[in-house]
């Protein structure tokens, strides 16, 4: 039987210039596989997945605070916004679903400016410096915590 447990994955400003964006730093995998290969994985986790990119801060606002009710959880690459925005922070405490944050580079080894994440505190954990993969341990940590018995 399906478990029915659906997973929203959130693509913050520029990611959808992967593959072309900064290729040293970034790889030169685009959004489009990176979705492909998350979909992938979710089939084998019996999770149903959605993706979602944005460039606005305030269209992710709006993505995270009516997730609640469509969606068990949450996965995050805020980029830019990671090291700037209250507004996501508070969105993602306000909705109350267990959220993970994921960056493709090691962002605790760049400039100081982003080795600060703002929602960090709110989410469950943080995958960083992966690529790819960091998205894929991510969604496999998510579901870990979408599928862990109540207490
Ligand atoms: C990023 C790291 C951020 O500092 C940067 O602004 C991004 C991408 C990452 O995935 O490594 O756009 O979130």
């Amino acid at each position: 039987m399906k478990s029915g447990k659906r997973a929203l994955v959130i693509h913050g400003p520029n990611l959808n210039l992967l593959g072309k964006r900064e290729p040293d730093i970034y790889g030169s995998t685009s959004l489009a596989q990176i979705n492909q290969a998350l979909k992938e994985l979710a089939e084998t986790l019996d999770l149903k997945l959605s993706c979602i990119q944005s460039n606005h801060e305030g269209e992710l606002v709006d993505l995270i605070g009516e997730a609640r009710g469509h969606f068990d959880g949450i996965l995050i690459n805020p980029a830019a916004f990671t090291h700037t925005s209250v507004a996501i922070r508070d969105a993602i405490l306000a909705c109350g679903i267990p959220t993970v944050e994921v960056h493709l580079s090691n962002i605790h080894a760049r400039e100081e400016f982003r080795r600060h994440s703002l929602v960090a505190g709110v989410c469950k954990g943080q995958v960083s410096g992966f690529g790819l993969e960091s998205y894929l341990l991510g969604l496999r940590a998510l579901t870990s915590e979408l599928f862990k018995p109540k207490r």
